[in-house]
Order: structure tokens, then C-alpha cells, then sequence
């Protein structure tokens, strides 16, 4: 295990925002949906931004040594790469709220900078961990429904999730690619049981401009453990979700203020580090235009 923190550890903020950027761009879908926004709606949403900077400046008296330490810290964020880790901490919360408001079944939850698509199929319902994975083992079991009740079929859970020392693969050195990553179909029933791993808290990169925000405003950088899922069914609403467990310190003070109490899991101790937990998920039709 020891081994495993020396080496995981050893990951940078400029590493994990690079590549966290770097999958932002080639997001295609992303890129598209933008393109045909009304000028109305740039010039709207653009002003009132630049007025509460401005109102803020005014207000608070801002002075030119605080201006060129905010001109010093953006020029940061972006030389770190860590647009992504930003918005998604700080902003992405309430544009998930924005975007589910509407819906009958499962609340959902931020994406954060870490997904990646296409995680390897597991028909056997075992995510990808190494041999010797560090971790509580954890046997997952649930069912995807439509909000009539009716189970989705067709549906599959995409679930990623950080290692029990707190780290994503692909955004921090030394797990294999596709490491507590991967796809589950759901049974004919619409059922799936998954085998995985209770992850750990994360701690946002501190050693980025992230970080240095964080240590200058003297707040933490902690995410409480988390899994992260997308699910999906033909016909509904693509569900992005995340689960928390019951007692971490960090689910009241979030800092992505991600939490919602019903995504809070109730895991069930079997000892010898073995938990089982049951969650199941309620997907929206996609409403007709
Ligand atoms: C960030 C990381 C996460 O794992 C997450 O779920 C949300 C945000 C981040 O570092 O920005
Ligand atoms: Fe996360």
C-alpha cells in the first residue's frame, strides 16, 4: 500500500489539470452545443457577470494590488491547466441544479474533471482494480427504472471513482488506464451488481493556483468519498450522479458543494473489510419537443 501512496502521490496539479483540459477539448458534444448561442444571450449572461465584478471592486474597495494578484493568480490557472477543476468545484454545482431541476427521478450530482468515456464493458460486473487494489471491498446492487416504475432494460451504469488513497487513474501516475472504471450493462431485469472498492476523500491538488486560492482564503480543499456515475437508458434522461457515504466529515462542507442527502449511501459492514450497499436509480423519459 505504501508503495502505491509513493507513487500515486507523486502526481502534480499541473499534471492532472493538463490532462483534465486536454479531455475537455476533445469533447465534441461539449464544443457543439455552444456554437449556436444567440448573441442576446452572450450579451446578457457576459454583462451581468462583468457588473458583479465590477459592484464587487466598488463595494469592497478593491485596490491595485488586489487587482494584479487576481490578473497573476488567473494567468495561473490557466498555465496549470486547471480551468476544469475550477469551474467544476466552484461553479458546476448550480448549473447541475439549473439543468435537473425539472426532474421526477434520481437527483444527480456534478461530473467533475475526471470522467473519461468509454471505461471497459463488465459483463461480470467486476471493475478493473489491480491484484493487490488497497481498499474495503464493496458488492453493489440495484435497479435502473423509468419514473412509471417500469425497469430500464437497456440501461447501463458508467461508474468511475478515486482508489482508497484518494487518486483517479489516468489523472495521477501509477494506475493502470482503466483502474475502478468501467461500464455495466444492467441484467434483463434491469438489476446489476458491482463489485468495486470503497474509495477515499479526495483533497483537490494543493500545490496548483487551485491550492493557492484555497491556503489564501484559509479554506480546505476536501471532497468527501465518492462514486461517480453516469447512467443511461434509451429514451431518457442521461443521469450524472454522485454517491457519498453516511459519517464523512466533508458531506456538510463539500468543497464542490456536490452533496445532496439522497444521494448518501447506507453501506452495510460484513466485516473483514467486506461492505455491500443497495442503490438503485430512477431515470426521466426525455421529455417530446
Ligand atoms: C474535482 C474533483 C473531483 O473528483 C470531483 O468529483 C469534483 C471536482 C476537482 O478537482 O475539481
Ligand atoms: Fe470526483
Amino acid at each position: 500500500m505504501s508503495q502505491y501512496l509513493e507513487e500515486e502521490s507523486k502526481g502534480t496539479a499541473v499534471g492532472a489539470g493538463t490532462k483534465a483540459t486536454e479531455n475537455f477539448q476533445h469533447d465534441k458534444a461539449a464544443y457543439e452545443a455552444v456554437k449556436d448561442v444567440p448573441k442576446e444571450r452572450v450579451d446578457k449572461l457576459a454583462s451581468r457577470i462583468i457588473n458583479e465584478i465590477n459592484n464587487t471592486v466598488r463595494e469592497e474597495k478593491v485596490t491595485y494590488a488586489e487587482y494584479n494578484a487576481l490578473k497573476a493568480w488567473l494567468i495561473q490557472v490557466g498555465a496549470d491547466g486547471e480551468w476544469p477543476l475550477f469551474l467544476d468545484v466552484w461553479v458546476e454545482h448550480a448549473v447541475e441544479d439549473v439543468a435537473t431541476e425539472h426532474r421526477e427521478g434520481n437527483k444527480g450530482s456534478i461530473e467533475g474533471p475526471y470522467y473519461v468515456p468509454n471505461a471497459p464493458v463488465c459483463a461480470d460486473g467486476k471493475i478493473p482494480m489491480r491484484d493487490d487494489e488497497p481498499g474495503d471491498r464493496m458488492t453493489w446492487t440495484g435497479k435502473v427504472t423509468s419514473t412509471d416504475g417500469s425497469p430500464l432494460t437497456d440501461a447501463k451504469v458508467e461508474l468511475w471513482h478515486a482508489d482508497s488513497l484518494g487518486f483517479y487513474s489516468q489523472f495521477a501516475p501509477g494506475q493502470p488506464e482503466w483502474n475502478l472504471r468501467g461500464t455495466f450493462p444492467v441484467k434483463e431485469d434491469g438489476s446489476f451488481e458491482i463489485h468495486t472498492i470503497k474509495p477515499a476523500p479526495y483533497m483537490i491538488p494543493t500545490d496548483g493556483a487551485c491550492g493557492k486560492l484555497i491556503a489564501a482564503a484559509g479554506w480546505h480543499a476536501w471532497r468527501p468519498a465518492h462514486l461517480h456515475v453516469k447512467v443511461s437508458a434509451p429514451g431518457h434522461e442521461l443521469l450524472t450522479a454522485q454517491l457519498y457515504f453516511p459519517g464523512d466529515e466533508h458531506n456538510d462542507d463539500d468543497i464542490a458543494s456536490a452533496v445532496k442527502p439522497e444521494l448518501i449511501l447506507d453501506p452495510q459492514d460484513q466485516g473483514n473489510g467486506q461492505w455491500t450497499v443497495e442503490y438503485g436509480f430512477v431515470l426521466d423519459p426525455e421529455k417530446k419537443a
